[in-house]
Parts: structure tokens; sequence; C-alpha cells
């Protein structure tokens, strides 16, 4: 029988090639391709069941012992993003552009967790350990009982880790680290991987909880394999856009708590501080009530969060006219356009489109939709929605609005703030906003015809 050809497959995406290659087809990563052992025919291959293993112990679902504490570390915008204080022997991966600010929020964090009485060690690969002294003493955090190490060789970050015992340990960063079993450079997929596997085997063996900071690629992933977002129990993104102050630490993944649940940060002259109440910061800038803005009642994990989405449109003097977005997805953008035009009569062909979410926060909520419509029109009529109102709902192709999630919380944040009426789609109304006139629309239509006298 012909010997099986080998398989290649790429770690980052899992497609299979049937050569070597430096770079996958499919998704574009370098250095990404290992062969693989192909699933031959013959006695190796037989089935698994054919001969027989040990039988594992089996339990019920119901537990004798209580949940593991959590420990706070004290900074509230970190410890609920983190589902409610840290899990011991958690795995945990923070990643974000370079420069962002990771080394700064986890440092200010280690501390916090040292000064709650945590054994905290935090090994810098980037950094030589003067570096990082520093920066502890400019940030007010010297005298807390952090243990640091400047190291990269991942044995003997091990082995210390080993000897210490710590309950938190602190690895900046990942694509730094060099396991001396793996052959080939640090930050290569193949390392990555292997100290990933490694420190997430350590922390589930030993009990200590381990944070890996990573530093992600234009393309906004982390850079390395996308199975080192599957190995760690919860990952958390930390964005902001350049020229902004302001930090959102995003869990996209939390085996202990929700996803989206967002931590809003500020970067000062010295470190970073928590902003406990980020609508406001969102809603500053805004002034008086201009053609283009409106207020969303959005919702971040838990959180209610007001941001201000900012329409401009204008005629083009291009053949296809631009569509511009910030801080929300084009694709939702393209279909709120197209919904307009099918379902309103209102084209915006030949105009272009900006669409821009104030403050540098990213809105992924379908809830949005909206009021980007109306942000849409009230940039292309002209006509500014009123100062007291906030807008939230989805908008389905056929042009009807479905009403979302936690409108309770959302009209309270926005009562809150000052706001006195929401425009939302009808059938939201559960209660919860006493003091707040709702307005209820079935359809965008309708919403086209009070808000802008039939469009
Ligand atoms: P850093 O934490 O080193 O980023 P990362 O680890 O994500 O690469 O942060 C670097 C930036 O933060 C740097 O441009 C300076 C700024 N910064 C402040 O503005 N204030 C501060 O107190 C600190 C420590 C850094
Ligand atoms: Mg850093």
């Amino acid at each position: 029988m012909a010997k099986p050809a080998p398989q290649f497959t790429c770690t980052a995406c899992g497609a299979v090639h049937k050569k070597w290659a430096g770079r996958c087809d499919a998704c574009g990563a370098w250095n990404s391709i290992v062969e693989e052992a192909p699933l031959s025919a013959g006695p190796a291959a037989r089935s698994l069941g054919a001969s027989r293993g040990r039988a594992i112990p089996l339990g019920t679902l119901a537990t004798e012992e209580p949940p593991p504490p959590r420990t706070l570390s004290g900074m509230d915008e970190f410890d609920r993003v983190l589902g409610g204080g840290l899990v011991p022997a958690s795995a945990i991966l923070v990643g974000g552009d370079p420069g962002i600010g990771k080394s700064t929020l986890l440092l200010q964090a280690t501390a916090a967790f040292a000064r709650a009485g945590l054994p905290c060690l935090y090994i810098s690969g980037e950094e030589a350990a003067a570096q990082v002294r520093m920066r502890a003493q400019r940030l007010g955090l010297a005298d807390a009982p952090v243990q640091l190490g400047a190291e990269t060789n991942l044995r003997d970050i091990l082995t210390t880790l080993d000897t210490e015992r710590p309950a938190l340990a602190v690895i900046d960063s990942i694509q730094t680290m060099w396991a001396d079993n793996v052959e080939s450079a640090p930050g290569s997929v193949a390392q990555v991987r292997a100290a990933c596997h490694e420190l997430v085997t350590f922390a589930k063996r030993r009990g200590t909880s381990v944070i890996l900071v990573g530093h992600v690629t234009k393309d906004g992933q982390i850079a390395g394999p996308r199975v080192v977002e599957h190995m760690v129990d919860t990952v958390l993104y930390f964005e902001g856009e350049r020229g902004h102050q302001f930090r959102i630490l995003r869990a996209v993944k939390n085996r202990f708590g929700a996803a989206d649940e967002i931590g809003v940060f500020e970067m000062t002259g010295s470190g970073l501080a928590q902003v406990t109440n980020p609508s406001a910061l969102f809603l500053s800038e805004r002034g008086q009530s201009t053609p283009g803005s409106v207020v969303f009642a959005g919702i971040e994990g838990t959180r209610p969060v007001l941001t201000e989405i900012q329409a401009l449109v204008a005629p083009s003097t291009l053949g296809t006219p631009r569509r511009t977005v910030v801080g929300l997805d084009g694709g939702r953008l393209s279909t709120i356009l197209a919904v307009l035009e099918a379902r309103c009569a209102i084209p915006f062909a030949g105009l272009d489109v900006f669409l821009n979410v104030a403050g540098g926060m990213k809105v992924s909520e379908p809830a949005a939709d909206l009021a980007v419509a109306a942000a849409l029109l009230s940039a292309r009529e002209d006509v500014a929605l009123p100062p007291e109102c906030v807008v939230f709902g989805e908008i389905s192709l056929s042009g009807a609005l479905r009403p979302v999630g936690q409108t309770e919380n959302r009209l309270k944040e926005a009562r809150k703030l000052g706001f006195s009426t929401a425009i939302a789609p009808s059938r939201s109304k559960i209660g919860g906003g006493e003091g707040m006139r709702l307005r209820e629309m079935p359809d965008l239509t309708a919403f086209v015809g009070d808000m802008f006298g039939a469009g």
C-alpha cells in the first residue's frame, strides 16, 4: 500500500496544505505551517476503541467544594473585567497594540494585588529590571511587595515560579519568551505556542494564576497563533485610539465572568487612572446639540455606557462615494444605508458618509443601529435631535425596529446623566424608566416621520 502523503497544517488558522510554505495562503500568517503525521491506514491507525485503555474516574455535576475565593485588587475597573476579581489558577491573556499601556496597567494591577496581600511575581522579558523599577518609582508603586525579575528563558522562569510559588505571576510579554526545547526564534508561532502551553499547564498544576501579555498585530489579533486564545481562560484586550487618553480593557472571552465587560482608564502623567463614570467622560466633549450627533444608550458587558455617535454627510466628488467608519462596523453601516434607501426612500447615493463614535470608544451592539440611522438622517437633513434625547434599537432588514435587552439599565443610566427622553423600538417598555419619557417607534418609517417630518 502506498505511503500516505505528508500533510501540512497552518497552526494559526488550521488550513491544510499539500506542501510546506513560509506563508499560509489562507490566513497570511508567516512561519505557521507545520508537518503533521497523516492518518494512515494500517495497524497504527486502527480505531482506538479496538484495544482497551484505562477507564477514567467519573463524577456528578454536584460539587461539595465552595467556589474558590476570588482576590480583589481594589482596582475596581480591573476586577470587574476579570468577572469580579482574580480566580486562583486561572490563565489570563492581555492583548493590545505596542505602547498602548499594557505594561503600565499590569504593573499597577500587580502592585494592587500585592498590596492586597497576594504574593506576586512580575517577569519582564522586554525591559531591564532597572527600567521597570524606574517606572514603578514614577507611578508611586516602589513600596508594593512585588517580586521583580527580568528574564526570557522559559525554563529558568518556570524553575523560579516552582521555587517561589507566587499566587500571581505576570509575564510581559509572551512574544519575548524563549523555550530552549523549541527550535525557532522568540516571537515565532511555535515559541509563543510552546511558552503559552507551558505557563498555562504550570498555572493549572500549581494553582498559580498567570497573566500573559501579548502584542497585537496590525489586523488586531494577538501576534502568534489563535490557539493561544483557546488555551487561556480569559482573554482581555487593552484598546484605545492614538491621540485619545482613554483606554478600554475589554473581556472578549472569560470562563469566569461576562464577556464584553469593560473597564475604562485614562492615561495620565502618573499612570492609568480609573474612570468610574465612563458615560460622563464620553459625553464630556459634547457641546450643544448639533446635526449628526446622537447619544446612544449602550450596554457593555453588564454596564450601561452612553456614547455619542457622530455622522457627517456631504456631496461626493467621487464616482464611488466614501464610507468612512471609526468605532463601528462598516458592514453594519452599509446595511443601515440600504434599509434607509429601500424602506424609507432616503438615498445616500452621491453622498460621502463619515461615521464615528466620539472618544475612541468601539461599539459593536446591534442596539446601536437606530442611533446610527438617527445620526445619518440628522446629518443628511441638517436637523439636530432634541438635546435631552437618547436613542437605541435594532433595525431589521424589513425596516422594523426590534426591542433590545436591558432597556431598564439603559434608561436608568440616561436619566442619571440628565437625559429625559428615549427613542426606542415599540414593546421596549419594561419599567425602570421613571422620569424618562419613552417614545416608542414600530419601524424606521415611523421614526423618520416623527423626527424629520416624513423624511
Ligand atoms: P507601556 O505600558 O510601556 O505600553 P505597552 O506595554 O502596551 O507597550 O506604555 C507606554 C506608553 O504609556 C508610553 O508611550 C508613555 C505612556 N505613559 C504615560 O503616559 N504615563 C505614564 O505614567 C506611563 C508609565 C506611561
Ligand atoms: Mg510593554
